[in-house]
Formats: C-alpha cells, structure tokens, sequence
C-alpha cells in the first residue's frame, strides 16, 4: 500500500544505490518539489549534497532573499550556493518571443550555471586541476531535481503523450547534458509531495508553497523578456499576491499567475490625462494535481482591490484582465 513512510524508505534506499559514494548537487528552486528532492537527499548522502539556487533574475518581488532566509529550516542545514546568473539568463533571452524557445534556452542555462557550480565546488573540495581532476572526472556528477510525474507527461515523456510544453527540468534539457539526474519524486503528484514533505519535518511555509514554474516570470511576460518588463510585472504580481494572502485565499487557490502582454497597448484615461499602457491578466486557479484547473471564483471586492492597486500604483498599467478559462482547454501558464 502507498504511504508516505514507503515512499520516503523506498526512495532513500534508490538514492544510495545510484549515488554510492559520490556527491551530488541539488536545483533548489524555492518550491516544494527541489526543498523535497533536497531533504530526500540529505537525509541519504549527507553533507555531501550541495544545493545550488541560481537566480535567473525572472523570479519574484524579493523572491531569492526569502528562499536564502528559509532555506536553512526546510533541509536540515544543507551546504547551500547561491548564483547570481541574471544577466546571463537576459542575454539568452534577448530577443526571444516564442514560448517553446524560451523554454528550451531558460533549460539549458540552468544546467550551463549547474556545470559551472559543480566545478567551483569540486576547485573548493580542493580537487584542482592535475590532482586527482582527472580521478574525479570519471566520477559521475549527479544532479538532483524536483521533477514530479505531471511534469514528465505535459513534456511528452509519459506513454504517448503529446508535448504540451516543455517543463525546465524535463523536456527543457540541454542534449548534451553532464549530469546524471536523481528525481527521487518523478512517480509523484504534488499532493503526495506535500504529504512526504510534511513527513520529512519541513515547515508549512514551504510544503504549502503554491507553485512557481522554474522558467519564472520569463514564460509570463508574452513578448520578449526584459529587465524593465520584468520589473513591471513584478510590481503587479506582488500586488496581486499581497491581495489574496489577506483575503485568506492561499490554500483555496492552486495559485495565480500575472501574465504581462506586453506587446499589447490600450487606450486609458487617468486624471485629465490619457494613457497608452499594458494590461495584465490574472490567472486564478483551483486545482488538486496542475493536470486540470478550474478558473478560481475570487470574491469581486478582492479582484477591485487587485484591480485598483495595480492600476494606480503601476504606471505602465492601464488595464486588469481575469483569465476565466479551465484546464484544459487553457493551461495554467500563458506560455
Ligand atoms: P501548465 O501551464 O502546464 O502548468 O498548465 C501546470 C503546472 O506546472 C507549472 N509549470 C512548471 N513548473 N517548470 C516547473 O517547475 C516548468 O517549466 C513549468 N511550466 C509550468 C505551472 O506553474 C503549473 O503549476
């Protein structure tokens, strides 16, 4: 029978076989998916998993700060490395506008920044080049990911199943990666996720963490992904989220995203004055695994409140749309 003590002793046992005596890094994105693959881990190698954040610049209001702050709780005082990798991760995007694309370079720079990490960390180990370098190369570099089983299928990876789009961790892979993946939770939907998770001690905060895709803000701004898009969107989903936490909405809705159209202008008035702006989207949803999604029905004086912050204090937002379309025929994200 499937509990969540099967699933933990099960998973311990495979990461012991496959990793030996090796070390591994961790892709620690925040979310619970990579804070539960990362205590899986830890507890079955120790300290020698290293968990690595690398941050994309696409992630939220004050975002990387929180994740550092709650990191230490959530995985028993893991080795943890944060990358600054922003600029990197703009460069690549510059000029990009197709979803799949975006997709598929936000992928590969992740595993480029892995790569980079890993041979910091080995440089630190003291395992430089000429002693022991070529010993350790044959080591085989193992890198943990929060893959989930609903992320294997939306890529194409499940029996017959069309790409719907591809996931950062999964179809969004570089060909000629380095690493061999340990995904301790690729049988696992998100609720049996949290039931390990809150097994495994990690704090509320984090086992109830609503979804965030690794991707980021870069698969919400439709057009091409720029710091100052970025910072705008920022601004409105912060908003948006402040709004729904103090209406009490967490755990009621799956999530919400804002999608910036930003290659979309509206006509506006504010004051005596016209505006030329972009509108947002929200993208409440109810739903129990991502596989579908009802449009959540947030209260109206929440959506004003959303509505009236977001237009007044965001001046190149002229505009608050409400996305009230289910799972499918929509998706979640936008892109
Ligand atoms: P869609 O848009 O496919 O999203 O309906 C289903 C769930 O998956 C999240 N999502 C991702 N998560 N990497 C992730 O870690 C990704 O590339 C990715 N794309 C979508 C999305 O936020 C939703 O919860």
């Amino acid at each position: 029978a499937w509990t969540t003590g099967n699933v933990i002793e099960e998973q311990l046992e495979r990461i012991r076989a496959q990793v030996g005596e090796g070390s591994a890094i961790c892709a620690l994105s925040g979310g619970v998916d990579s804070a539960v693959a990362a205590a899986l881990v830890q507890r079955a190698i120790g300290d020698r998993l290293t968990c690595v954040y690398v941050n994309h610049g696409l992630m939220r209001q004050d975002e990387s700060a929180q994740i550092e702050k709650a990191f230490g709780e959530s995985t028993g005082g893991a080795k943890l490395v944060m990358v600054d990798a922003e600029q990197q991760f703009l460069d690549a995007l510059a000029g990009v506008t197709d979803p799949e694309t975006k997709r598929k370079i936000i992928g590969r720079e992740f595993i480029r920044t892995f790569e980079r990490a890993q041979a910091d960390i080995l440089r630190e180990q003291g395992v430089v080049e000429g002693e022991g370098a070529e010993a350790h190369a044959e080591q085989k570099a193992f890198l943990v990911q929060g893959t989930l089983y609903p992320d294997v299928v939306e890529s194409g990876g499940g029996d017959g199943a069309a790409n719907i789009k591809s996931h950062h961790n999964v179809g969004g892979l570089p060909e000629d990666l380095a690493f061999e993946l340990v995904e301790p939770l690729r049988a696992l939907f998100k609720d049996e996720v949290r039931a390990v998770g809150t097994q495994l001690g990690l704090p509320d905060d984090i086992v109830w963490r609503q979804p965030f895709p690794g991707p980021g803000l870069g698969i919400r701004i439709i057009g091409e992904v720029t710091r100052e898009r970025l910072d705008i969107l920022r601004q409105a989903d912060a908003i948006a989220r402040a709004e729904l936490t103090a209406a009490g909405l967490d755990r009621t809705i799956w999530q919400c995203p804002v999608v910036l159209l930003a290659d979309v202008r509206s006509v506006g008035v504010q004051g005596d004055g016209r505006t030329y702006g972009h509108p947002v989207v929200l993208r409440p949803v109810t739903s129990d695994d991502a596989m579908t999604a009802d449009w959540a029905k947030v209260p109206y004086d929440v959506l004003s409140r959303i509505s009236t912050r977001i237009t007044n204090e965001v001046s190149e937002i002229n505009r608050v749309t409400l996305d009230i379309t289910s799972k499918p025929p929509g998706t979640i994200e936008w892109e």
